[in-house]
């Protein structure tokens, strides 16, 4: 389904990521871990053509969407929700929605029934379906980035730290919520995240990331079980 292959990034002359590469299928949870300034953000706004890589190629179903602008990328249905739950704070939650489904140009009743279903995913919003954004709390805030993201029915979406800041709680309900999207909707995810523990937990495969080079990867399971990633990861 995506494929980055062999990519070098930089931001300008700082050449960030060395030869990367990843692979995501059909329906899996993909997660990708590693420390603070290792890549993944980079390697994410890559993907989404927020920046272009100098080298490699990044395939969608088949077909290099390398050179394609970000609109276009997320027209071909790649969908990511950044770091720090990106909203438009002055809009409503149910503009903030619309917002993500503004791209589709949905018939009326369409529409209706994709807001219908991410408000069954998320009663909360449907609730505040008239506040605005920027007065919720950043449980709900992160809530609204990934229902907006929804909006758009996505083939594959693309979470960056959702659970940072969170309170355990609602961290453990946002992992839920991803792993509830990616059964019912059968829909690929790729998931960055450094609480390491939970990503292995609930993906399927892992990719590790260290100073802007993958240096592990496989299955979670078998990752989570490796002596070195758990020094480095788990805590020991
Ligand atoms: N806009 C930018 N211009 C120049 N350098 C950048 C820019 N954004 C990130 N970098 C650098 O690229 C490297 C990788 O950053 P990146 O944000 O991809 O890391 P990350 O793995 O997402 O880290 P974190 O877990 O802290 O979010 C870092 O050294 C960072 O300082
Ligand atoms: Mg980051």
């Amino acid at each position: 389904m995506l494929e980055v292959k062999n990519i070098h990034a930089s931001y300008g002359k700082v050449h960030v990521l060395h030869n990367v590469s990843i692979q995501v299928g059909e329906q899996e949870i993909v997660s990708i871990i590693g420390a603070n300034g290792a890549g993944k953000s980079t390697l994410m706004r890559n993907i989404m053509g927020l920046y272009h890589p100098r080298s490699g190629d990044i395939r969608m179903d088949g077909e290099s969407i390398l050179r394609l602008k970000t609109d276009q990328i997320v027209k071909k249905g790649i969908v990511y929700v950044p770091e720090g739950r990106e909203v438009f704070p002055d809009l409503s939650v149910e503009d903030n929605l619309e917002m993500g489904a503004f791209s589709r140009r949905y018939s009326a009743q369409k529409y209706k029934s994709l807001l219908e279903e991410v408000y069954e995913i998320y009663p909360r919003l449907k609730d505040r379906r008239k506040q605005l954004a920027g007065s919720l709390s950043g449980g709900e805030q992160q809530m609204v980035a990934i229902a907006r993201g929804l909006m758009s029915e996505p083939k594959l979406i693309m979470f960056d730290e959702p659970s940072l800041g969170l309170a355990p709680v609602i961290v453990d309900e946002m992992f839920d919520v991803i792993v509830r999207i990616n059964r019912e909707k059968k829909l690929p995810v790729i998931l960055v995240e450094q609480n390491a523990f939970a990503a292995l937990s609930i993906s399927n495969r892992c990719y590790v990331m260290e100073n802007g080079v993958v240096t592990a990867s496989g299955d979670s399971k078998v990752l989570m079980n490796s002596p070195e990633i758990k020094k480095a990861y788990l805590g020991g």
